[in-house]
């Protein structure tokens, strides 16, 4: 999943506006936890609430982290999925309690599928992060815009917009009310929380929701690709920085910004490994770098996640990702290497 905000309005601060915001690449915690608990929360939804594994030593707490943050899961058929952690919060915004929500997608690759078909309370998952593509910014009002299971990411930063006394309202849509996941939690919340199913609704009423532009408002959006789409049209004319997405799958419009450089062999030096690799057009940058035994972070490869965000020391990027903002694009000193290319036909990489 994917998500990355531009500069926003800074109005009010939360009450966790000083304590540090994780970043994608800060230390990760790598191993196993032990699911704990396994519900259904919701027609194909199951949430499964992780705790530290006691292995053979002492069980470490499971790292800290914020809303927005999400973990990778590695499973035992190699392949990974990245889920928002989605369980309760302290007052100050922190947690420690990791809970995921996974919808089985009959059409999906299978990670959801062997979730749900294979794991118990009692089993140990291999797990990675967490990592926070998608923080809680300060702001004075918040608008939360959630599709499906996409209400993950969107519950804690409601607790925590809750706990800082600031203003806000959800948008919740889903199939049918069986299908949404995590409803008695947001009934305590009263007429905030505005539950919209399909077959009942129709589309979100987004207009009638978000309003006109509100430079004190920051809208936060996760759900599937036509409601990002539709709420990033609806946004285009509100102040730069207001809207935050999170993408559970690369954007349409992700791809070579230009067809010919798809085309060609880039060469990347690797500035802190002392070599040089030719990539050919059917390799990715992050593939070249790992066979040629130069150790990087991935996990999506689809350029969602941010694990492998690596810095660029030189040459002009071919971003095809669909996490970085304009303003990260343009200021080319960063890349997501599993998708991303060069323009210029060479990248200077701080790797
Ligand atoms: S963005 Fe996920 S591995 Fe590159």
């Amino acid at each position: 999943m994917t998500s990355r905000s531009a500069a926003a309005p800074d109005t009010r601060p939360l009450g966790t506006a000083e304590a540090p915001v994780p970043t994608r690449r800060g230390a990760e915690f790598e191993g196993t936890a032990t699911v704990r608990s396994r519900q259904t929360v919701a027609d194909g939804v199951v949430s499964l609430e992780l705790a530290p594994s006691t292995g053979d030593g002492e069980a470490e707490p499971l790292p800290l982290w914020q809303p927005g943050a999400h973990i990778d899961v590695v499973l035992p058929t190699g392949v990974t999925r990245q889920y928002s952690l989605c369980g309760p919060i302290d007052a100050a915004g922190h947690s420690t309690r990791w809970r995921i929500a996974v919808l089985r997608e009959p059409h999906g690759r299978g990670g959801s599928q062997w979730i749900h078909d294979h794991v118990q309370e009692g089993d140990e998952l291999r797990v990675r992060g967490p990592r926070n593509n998608f923080p809680l910014r300060p702001a004075a009002r918040y608008l939360f815009v959630g599709g499906g299971i996409g209400i993950t990411p969107l519950l804690p930063m409601i607790a925590e917009a809750e706990a800082a006394g600031a203003e806000w309202s959800l948008l919740y849509g889903g199939r049918t009310h069986g299908s949404m996941a995590f409803l008695p939690e947001l009934a305590g919340y009263g007429e905030r929380v505005s539950v919209r199913p399909q077959d009942q609704y129709g589309l979100l009423d987004l207009a009638g929701f978000l309003g006109d532009p509100d430079p004190s408002a920051l809208v936060y959006c996760c759900g599937p690709a036509p409601l990002i789409d539709a709420v990033e049209a609806y946004c285009a004319t509100w102040p730069s920085g207001s809207l935050n997405v999170e993408r559970f799958a690369a954007a349409a419009s992700a791809g070579p910004a230009d067809g010919a450089a798809a085309e060609q062999p880039i060469e990347v030096e690797l500035r802190a490994s002392g070599m040089t690799l030719t990539v050919p057009p059917e390799l990715s940058v992050l593939k070249a770098v790992e066979e040629a035994g130069v150790p990087v972070l991935s996990s999506c490869e689809e350029g969602i996640c941010g694990s492998c965000e690596t810095p660029v020391l030189d040459g002009e990027v071919d971003h095809r990702d669909s996490l970085l903002t304009e303003d990260e694009r343009a200021a080319n000193d960063t890349m997501l290497i599993c998708v991303s290319r060069a323009r210029g036909g060479r990248l200077v990489l701080d790797l």
